[in-house]
């Protein structure tokens, strides 16, 4: 694709120095900064899901059956083992759910970091965020204060993304819809049309520094041949040996964190990751 953009993902950089980091991708000609949100993964969560679930099955006669509960389903069939036939979920269970479930099983930081950050690195520097939490809702109006450009959020984490993506708008961000790796790119496709970029997961969301799922890239290329103009992303184990796979996809924002940070000469990572991919 041409014109690629490379966001440095800043998830592996040292922390304690978070805004000087920021600034040497920036002075090392990152084109954004790929910010990754986290809200760490109750451990105990399986367990009581899968008692919720039969909670649930003694009740199923009080079932409000007309609303879409498919994907929690799928969710508790995966993580509790509840067979969709048996499991007929109540608000009640939904409301418990989505308290008691977080995203991914690490936790990095908020917007009052990212307001640090903006402060720092002055109103230019596109901040892309990568917001790996469950309930995203609740943290469009704070990002937006504290001076995001781009919400990108997981399909997977929102119950109702039309409101979403609506709400990111009138906060005045772009918008970013982000799949993890089990989920199907078609379930991404309907709302195409209303969001600025796609991130396509190229490894389980929740750490830098792992494998490159190349299974992922008939997704992006997918995306790419039904929506020529959209903006995908690829994020998780793009590095100099990967970059050419998510190129030849039609990927055209590059996340790359480790392969940036432990490199010594980050500039020259930004910019091979950039020529290969605008060849
Ligand atoms: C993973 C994050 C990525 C990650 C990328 O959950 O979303 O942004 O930091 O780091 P690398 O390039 O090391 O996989
Ligand atoms: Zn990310």
């Amino acid at each position: 694709a041409s014109g690629c953009k490379i966001g440095p993902s800043i998830l592996n950089s040292d922390l304690a120095s978070l805004g000087a980091e920021c600034l040497r991708m920036l002075d090392s000609g990152a084109d954004y900064l790929h910010l990754d949100v986290m809200d760490g993964t109750v451990s105990s969560l399986k367990a009581e899901t899968v008692s919720l679930a039969h909670l649930c099955i003694l009740c199923r006669k009080s079932t409000m059956a007309s609303l879409n509960y498919n994907w929690l389903d799928e969710w508790l069939y995966h993580k509790g083992g509840i067979s969709k036939e048996s499991l007929l979920p109540l608000p009640a269970l939904w409301q418990t759910l989505s308290l008691l479930r977080h995203f991914v099983p690490n936790i990095t930081f908020g917007h009052p970091v990212v307001e640090s950050l903006r402060k720092q690195l002055g109103q230019d520097p596109f901040f892309d965020m990568h917001m790996m939490v469950s309930r995203p809702e609740q943290w469009v109006k704070p990002m937006a204060v504290a001076g995001a450009n781009q919400y990108t959020f997981h399909l997977e984490a929102t119950e109702n993304p039309g409101a979403l993506i609506k709400d990111i708008r009138e906060n005045g961000m772009k918008v970013g819809l982000a799949i993890k790796p089990g989920t199907t790119v078609e379930y991404l496709a309907p709302w195409a049309n209303q969001i600025d970029m796609a991130l396509v997961m190229t490894v389980e969301p929740g750490f830098g520094g792992q494998k490159f799922m190349e299974d992922m890239m008939p997704k992006v290329h997918w995306l790419r041949t039904q929506f020529p103009s959209l903006d995908i992303e690829v994020d998780g184990g793009v590095g100099p040996d990967t970059i050419h796979k998510c190129a030849e996809a039609g990927a055209n924002m590059i996340v790359s964190g480790s392969a940036i940070m432990r490199s010594e000469d980050p500039r020259s990572v930004i910019n091979l990751l950039r020529n290969v991919c605008s060849e």
